[in-house]
């Protein structure tokens, strides 16, 4: 839903089990795998995507660091590390 109904392309699926993480997003700032999440359990509460990290204009320190550092590697799943690392901090 994320991906093709509302265009949020940077949650990626890739494992389908929530063992990868490339999926992950924020719900109610909480990271959890979006891949085991059904839509109807999170009725109500925030959802939030990478592309919802920064403000419209600036990235964040977390982003910027991954540029700054080459961490994309293949990027895939670099949306997801993002979202996590963000998260744990
Ligand atoms: S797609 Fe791998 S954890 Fe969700």
């Amino acid at each position: 839903m994320l991906r093709e109904d509302f265009g949020f392309t940077g949650t990626k699926y890739g494992c389908g089990e929530g063992q990868c993480r490339a999926c992950t997003v924020l719900i109610d700032d909480q990271p959890k795998a979006s891949c085991l999440t059904p839509v109807s359990s999170v009725e109500g509460m925030s959802v939030t995507t990478v592309e919802g990290l920064a403000s419209s204009d600036e990235l964040t320190s977390m982003q910027q660091a991954f540029i700054d550092m080459d961490a994309a590697q293949c990027g895939y799943c670099t949306a997801g590390m993002i979202v996590e690392a963000t998260a744990l901090l």
